[in-house]
């Protein structure tokens, strides 16, 4: 089979990448580079002894698009692509909204066009906003906070849209949690250029001194000891989980998070992370951000009912496998 992966060389597409090489499936990438390196397709043929297709077009231009439905005959789509920055969204909300939606648009015209009927899309936690209690299940009131999660939940209502208006689509929505940690091999991870949004990538940049000391937002949140609490799981685990997505035998539109089930509070995790790797992390706790929440944790049950999803890896895993790739590439 062979598998579209839009936005293949960032982060979660690279990881997955590899998941389906290694499980023989035929992949093309299409990503613009605009948060990724093209060495990435290099490290993916180190890893997997396996050639990727490779155009380094903007999905957002309809006819790149249709060149590459064209050329390529493809049996399924995994649609990774999209600028994922909170903080960016609320000041450039129409480069956002412009981006993520437009691309999608165009992926989804060509795939009716082409009759490509199956697509995984990444969806994010951040659609249940601030929930109302936990562990949060598929069913729970959807609501955002910022541009980046609105866009998400507007790509998530046009999927449904779509599937009303034609039932022979097969469209997974996948709601990630916090995806951390990096391939075993050191050779990919997550590495941004300069200040980081997420929580480990700045751990990581201050255990290596790149970056002077970790800011933890608000210490009086209702939780185990002040620090929001989150959900992290690794991105080998993630990657997994749209094999099985893929794999999935129900068809239809269908919906699962993709956590562990465990929240992990910002303490916790700095505290893990200095003791599996032996390294300080220098910290203080700062004003709350705005727009942040107490805490946030999956149900994992109807992934690990319905996909046989579970999690492999564990907190140690992430804090270990985050810092190798950063010293295996400095
Ligand atoms: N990492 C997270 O914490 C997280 C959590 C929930 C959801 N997600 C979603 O998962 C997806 C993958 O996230 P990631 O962490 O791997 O991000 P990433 O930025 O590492 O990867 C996204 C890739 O898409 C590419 N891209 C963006 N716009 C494009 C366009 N118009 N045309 C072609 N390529 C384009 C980028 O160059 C990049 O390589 C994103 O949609 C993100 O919103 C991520």
């Amino acid at each position: 089979m062979k598998i579209l992966v839009t936005g293949g060389c960032g982060y979660i597409g690279s990881h997955t990448v590899i998941e389906l090489l290694e499980n023989n499936y035929e992949v093309v990438i299409v990503d613009n580079l605009i948060n990724s390196k093209i060495e990435v397709l290099d490290k993916i043929k180190k890893i997997t002894g396996k050639k990727v297709k490779f155009y380094n077009y903007d999905l957002c231009d309809n006819s790149k698009v249709e060149e590459v439905f064209k050329e390529e005959k493809l049996d399924a789509v995994i649609h990774f692509a999209g600028l994922k920055a909170v903080g960016e969204s609320v000041s450039k909300p129409l480069m956002y909204y412009e981006n993520n939606l437009l691309s999608t648009i165009n992926i989804l015209k060509n795939m009716m066009k082409y009759k490509v009927k199956k697509i995984v899309f990444s969806s994010s936690a951040t659609v249940y906003g601030n929930p109302k209690s936990l562990p949060i299940k598929e069913d729970f009131p959807l609501h955002t906070t910022n541009p980046y999660g609105t866009t998400k939940l507007m790509i998530e209502n046009i999927l449904e849209d779509l599937y009303k208006a034609d039932s022979s689509f097969d469209i997974t929505i996948l709601r990630y949690f916090n995806p951390i940690g990096a391939h075993k091999s050191g050779l990919l991870g997550e590495d941004p250029n300069g200040i980081p949004n997420n929580l480990m990538p700045y751990i990581v940049k201050v255990a290596t001194g790149k970056l002077p000391i970790l800011n933890i937002f608000g210490d009086d949140y209702k939780t185990v000891d002040g620090t929001g609490v989150r959900d992290y799981i690794h991105v080998l685990d993630l990657a997994h989980g749209h094999l099985l997505a893929l794999e999935n035998k129900k068809t239809g539109l269908k919906i699962y998070n993709l956590g562990t089930g465990h929240g992990t509070s910002v303490l916790e995790l700095v505290k893990m992370f200095e003791k599996v790797n032996k390294v300080k992390v220098n910290y203080q706790i700062t004003e709350r951000r705005e727009g942040d929440i107490d805490a946030c944790y999956a149900s994992s049950e109807k992934a690990r009912d319905e996909l046989g999803f579970t999690c492999k890896y564990t907190l140690e895993d992430m804090c270990l496998d985050s810092y190798n790739f950063v010293k295996s590439n400095q």
